[in-house]
């Protein structure tokens, strides 16, 4: 383990935080742990199995990727809905990259769907399931110092290469990033507030692109990223019409 890969005091946190060795899964791990009324972190620098969107494997080099997840207990019970399930993602993605900009002062931003990014290269991705009837676990895949290699994957960042100088600064990220993200949710209750929806909307580059979504059942739209719906959802207008879309991969094809 990279001695990078310590323990952070993210006790000012309003939340119970487990810090693991490792773990197969921290979605899992919280997914699989009797659950509380208090809203729970599990993070690891070391996650041997994550998994990613669409069933896709997430790779965490051990001590220089950070795996957070965040089972909200309590704050699930009245947010099991169509606009919050769309927002969860994309509000602790705009949190995170708020933080990270401020810290850094680098361009981070968020593609629609779950993905943080710097300078077009992606930093981190969420995953949002509801793994029992009133429960949701959000997690967070970070490169910290170092991205997966072997991959023949060039698309990828991390917070060292954008000037990230220690550990320090990392956990002032995550504090700020997750009390943020904490006290949006517990300002509002059946739905995201607007304001919420302006503050995603602010870090979400997608919008006003010329995008390629490529959907789950392999469908392809290619058009305009003109905004959001109530739950999250992204409208794209192609030359066929206006579409409404709730997953998907999205390539951002060019500024405008
Ligand atoms: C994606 O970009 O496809 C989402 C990646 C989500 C990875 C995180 S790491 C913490 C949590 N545990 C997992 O197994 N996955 C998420």
């Amino acid at each position: 383990m990279s001695l990078r890969g310590v323990s952070l005091d993210l006790g000012s946190v309003p939340a119970d935080v487990t810090w693991l060795d490792s773990s197969a899964s921290t979605n899992d791990h919280l997914a699989l742990s009797v659950p509380g009324p208090s809203p729970r972190l599990a993070v690891t620098w070391n996650q041997t199995a994550g998994r990613g969107r669409l069933r896709r494997t997430w790779l965490s080099p051990p001590g220089t990727s950070l795996a957070l997840s965040i089972d909200l207990g309590h704050l699930a019970v009245s947010r099991v809905s169509e606009p919050w399930l769309g927002a969860f993602p994309l509000l602790l993605g705009a949190c995170f990259a708020d933080a990270v900009s401020t810290e850094l002062g680098a361009p981070v931003s968020m593609k629609w769907p779950n993905d943080v990014m710097i300078a077009e290269r992606k930093v981190a991705g969420i995953l949002g399931e509801i793994p029992a009837e009133n429960r949701i676990i959000l997690g967070i895949g970070i490169n910290v110092w170092g991205v997966p290699t072997g991959i023949g994957d060039t698309s990828a960042t991390s917070l060292g290469e954008h000037g990230l100088p220690d550990s320090n600064a990392l956990q002032t990220i995550l504090v700020t990033f997750l009390k943020a993200f904490f006290d949006r949710v517990e300002k509002a209750s059946d739905a995201p507030r607007t304001e919420d929806w302006d503050f995603v909307k602010r870090h979400l580059v997608t919008l006003g692109r010329t995008v390629r979504a490529t959907l789950p059942g392999g469908t392809v739209l290619t058009g305009v990223a003109e905004s959001l719906d109530s739950a999250g959802r992204l409208i794209i207008t192609t030359s066929s019409g206006s579409h409404t879309v709730s997953a998907g991969d999205v390539e951002h094809l060019r500024s405008v």
